[in-house]
């Protein structure tokens, strides 16, 4: 009975030696790979040098904050929210038509009723959608053609596709602008990207005429808000928005507007504002550090920590680094001569956020994209160029 089986049975065992060896040598391989892998892609990591920056730029002081706040919306109550007092704005705001009793400032009990019941439970949703994502996830730079791109191009009856614009400029809205005469080189690139809706008219020469992209602060949409239909489009009501949310509460805004749009209004992920954050946080403590000698601790004390916040230009810049294979940057710097604001004459430029730190961002990605922070790997940062 035995004899049979004995062939069978050796080479049931030769198999198995052979699996079991090969599966080693694969997983030794595989081993070696990875550390060679490691090896490869930290030596040139100049990146992720100094740990004490790189861990202080990623304490978020408002995390606990911003959670409660969230939370609380999601239950329907509005009290606390307007950290930057625009909860009263918004309640002045006309287009709902709400009135809250000051007492509690609730604004569940209104927002329930039939006729804004369907608003609520939008407003949920994308509340809910929107927040899930708030955490630090750098891939979310690989993720920009299909979130944006695709739905811009879409929307535009451009061939679906997975490749990069050609070419984009970013334009500022620095005073710069006025000394210069970029109107005609600004619109020659594929796509023109313009922020927070600064006006171009009577200014073509230097700033260009054609907007692709309106990039804004969710504050931009807030106030197109009360307008009939959410006004928004100084540029054409065809142009796609993208916007990213300053307060949670906004979200609101997107919901009333959304529906009017009739261009794409996208708001940008939770995980890449967070990667701005963390990114112009760096370079901020950086800066601070190497200037003034002192320790990190007392960067919150010049930049109030509660407030600082990346600018919509450097978020929107972000933006075109993840969707064009070239990058040209206009109005971005000061000048002393220069008003802060092509378009306006403000003179101040607004405290919670730190321009130096951000154009020293910009230098790198010219000159040594290596050595930005936070970005991953496999990301390959374009050819950027600033125009000043
Ligand atoms: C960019 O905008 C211009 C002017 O509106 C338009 O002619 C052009 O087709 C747009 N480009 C892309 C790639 O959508
Ligand atoms: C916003 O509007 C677009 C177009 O009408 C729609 O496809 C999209 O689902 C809306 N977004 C939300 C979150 O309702
Ligand atoms: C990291 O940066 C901080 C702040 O600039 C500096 O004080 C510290 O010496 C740096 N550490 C190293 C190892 O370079």
């Amino acid at each position: 009975m035995k004899r049979p089986f004995r062939p069978l049975f050796s080479l049931l065992l030769l198999i198995v030696i052979v699996s079991t060896l090969s599966s080693r040598t694969v997983f030794r391989q595989s081993f070696s790979y990875l550390q060679l892998d490691n090896h490869v892609s930290l030596e040139p990591s100049v990146r992720e040098s100094n740990s004490t920056l790189l861990q202080f730029a990623a304490i978020d002081v408002n995390e606990a904050h911003d959670k409660k706040e969230i939370e609380q919306l999601l239950e329907g109550n509005f009290g606390s929210s307007g950290r930057y007092r625009s909860f009263s704005s918004w309640q002045h705001s006309n287009y709902l038509n709400i009135r809250t009793r000051a007492s509690t400032g609730r604004l569940s009990f209104q927002l329930r009723s039939p006729k804004y019941y369907k608003i609520w439970l939008e407003f949920r949703k994308s509340l809910r959608d929107w927040s899930r994502n708030k955490w630090f996830q750098p891939d979310i730079m690989l993720d920009l053609i299909d979130l944006v791109k695709r739905p811009i191009d879409r929307h535009s009856g451009l061939p679906d596709s997975n490749g990069r614009y050609a070419s984009c400029a970013v334009v500022g809205n620095s005073g710069i602008l006025l000394k210069t005469e970029y109107g005609e080189l600004i619109d020659s690139h594929d796509i023109v990207i313009r922020l927070n809706n600064a006006r171009t008219e009577g200014f073509q020469r230097n700033v260009g005429s054609k907007t692709n992209i309106s990039f804004v602060n969710s504050h931009i949409l807030h106030r197109c808000a009360r307008r009939e239909g959410c006004f928004c489009h100084p540029y054409g009501e065809k142009v796609p928005m993208v916007m990213y949310i300053c307060q949670p509460v906004h979200l609101i805004d997107y919901t009333v507007c959304n529906a009017s749009h009739k261009a794409p209004l996208l708001i940008t992920d939770a995980r890449f504002d967070i990667l701005c954050a963390r990114m112009v946080k760096y370079y901020s403590a950086k800066r601070f550090a190497e200037e003034t000698g002192k320790s990190l601790d007392e960067w919150a004390l010049v930049h109030d920590a509660n407030q600082f916040h990346y600018s919509s230009g450097m978020q929107a810049i972000m933006l075109a680094l993840g969707t064009c294979d070239r990058v040209s940057i206009f109005g971005f710097g000061k000048s002393a001569q220069a008003t802060h604001h092509y378009h306006t004459n403000q003179k101040a430029e607004l405290h919670l956020h730190d321009y130096e730190a951000e154009y020293a961002f910009y230098h790198d990605l010219v000159e040594r994209p290596q050595v930005i922070p936070f970005l991953p790997d496999k990301f390959k940062v374009p050819s950027v160029v600033i125009h000043n």
